[in-house]
This record gives structure tokens, sequence and C-alpha cells, in this order.
């Protein structure tokens, strides 16, 4: 049985001070939540989150790395600076880095490979674009992404990576994936990792929804078979929604 995970990307949003409320409520109103739960602010923030959920279960997370462990890397955050904050985990891949900053599968793969030599665990991102939707070609984007984003990968050190399907299309809109839609595109993401990996590793992969996640629509989508939580934006910027996301019981 796969557990659920639910994440929160914070993107460019929260103030050190801001950070320090929000987590402080998350971790009281998450205190008796039984999934796992992420939460990713700004680095700037990280400190301070770290401090805040000292004693919880909540995971502390980035939401990007270098794929160089130092050096000469001017305004780049390193592997390293994020565990000595008590990073756990860091997302990568998302499609705002890729689309926005022109983040390709080879540079998305060094950096995965960095973060779990070093311990760290990685929400690894894939997603298609609203024109490769409208073209059809989300199963070869999804699959090519979670190969590419995975090469080199040992069986063993994949434990410590979960998918992320983010559709481009659903990400900010409001637009959600239909819990079917969804599903049928995170069967195609297990089937890559059986036929990268086996059937056990594809079994035990958890894959998150992301895109437009809201607690109207978290039900639907989380208790698909293959959907194992979500990475939610917008609705994890306030308690009152990435709560009852968080708390989601079937
Ligand atoms: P929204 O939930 O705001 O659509 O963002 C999803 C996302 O990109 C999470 O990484």
């Amino acid at each position: 049985m796969r557990i659920k995970y639910i994440a929160g990307n914070w993107k460019m949003h929260k103030t050190v001070t801001e950070t320090v409320s929000l987590a402080r409520v998350l971790a009281g109103e998450l205190a008796s939540c039984k999934h796992k739960i992420m939460i990713a602010p700004p680095f700037t923030a990280l400190a301070v989150a770290a401090k805040a959920l000292e004693g919880t279960s909540i995971l502390l997370g980035a939401q990007n790395m270098s794929d160089q462990e130092q050096g000469a890397h001017t305004g780049e955050v390193s592997v390293l600076m994020l565990k000595d904050l008590g990073v756990k985990a860091v997302i990568l891949g998302h499609s705002e880095r890729r689309i926005i900053y022109g983040e390709k599968d080879d540079f998305i793969n060094r950096k995965v490979k960095l973060a779990l030599a070093h311990g760290l665990e990685v929400v690894l991102c894939v997603g298609e674009t609203l024109q490769e939707r409208e073209a059809g070609k989300q199963d070869g984007v999804v699959s090519s992404q979670t190969e590419k984003g995975l090469s080199g990968i040992s069986e063993k050190d994949l434990l410590r990576v979960t998918i992320a399907y983010e559709p481009v299309w659903a990400i900010g809109t409001g637009k959600n994936a239909t819990g079917q839609d969804a599903d049928a595109i995170h069967a195609v993401i297990r089937a890559q990792v059986k036929k990268l990996y086996s059937q056990a590793a594809a079994d035990a992969m958890i894959i998150q929804y992301g895109g437009s996640v809201k607690p109207e629509n978290a039900k639907e989508l989380l208790t698909m078979p293959n959907i194992d939580g979500a990475l939610v934006g917008g609705a994890a910027l306030k308690a009152e929604t990435f709560a009852p996301i968080a708390l989601f019981d079937k």
C-alpha cells in the first residue's frame, strides 16, 4: 500500500514573518495528520521554517537547487546549503523552471542525481503543455521526461524519488485535470517506471498530481488508484485551504 504524500509548493510567496506564522499554524493543525506532508517555502525563509517545524512530522522542502555542489555560480543555492538548513526534500524540474528558465532534462537529471547522492528526497515534476496536450502528445512527453529525469538513478535511490505529474495547462489556471484524466497519465508514468526498473519499483512509486488542487477537488483526485498525493501551489499559501487537502480522508 502506498502512502499519500501532500506537498505545498509556496513558489515565490511568503516573507520570513509570513512563513513563520503559516508554518506554526500548519504544525498545529496537521499534528495528527496521517499522510506524509512537505512544505517548500522560498530559500530565504527555509531557516525560519526549519525552526518552526522542529518536533513536527512536516518535512521541509526546497523548490530548486543548483546542479553543482559549490563554486563560482552566482545566484545559485547548493545542496550543501540546503542540507545545512535541515531541508529534507527538493522539488526539481518544475514546469516553471523548465519553461521560464529554460531547464532541460539533462540539467534536471544532474540535479536529481546530486540531491540523491546527498541523501535528500526528490520530487521530480513532469507534465505536458497545452499545445502538447492538444496534439495528443501527453503520454510521450511524460514518459520521456520521466526516463530522462531518472537516467542513472539506481532502483535503491528511486525509493527517495516522488514523481509529480503537473499538466502545465492546469497550473494556476483553476482548471484541474479530472480525476480520470490525471489517473490515466499517472498510469502511463507508472508503466514507464516499470519499464525502466521493475514491477516492484512501479508499485512503490509515489506519484503526486499538481495543478489547481483545492479542497473542493482533492477527494476526487486523491481517491483515484494511481494518484498518491498532491503537489499544491496556490492553495498551499493559506492554512484554511492547505489543511483540508492535507487532512483528506476517504
Ligand atoms: P497551483 O496549485 O497553483 O495550480 O500550482 C501547482 C503547482 O505548480 C505546484 O507545484
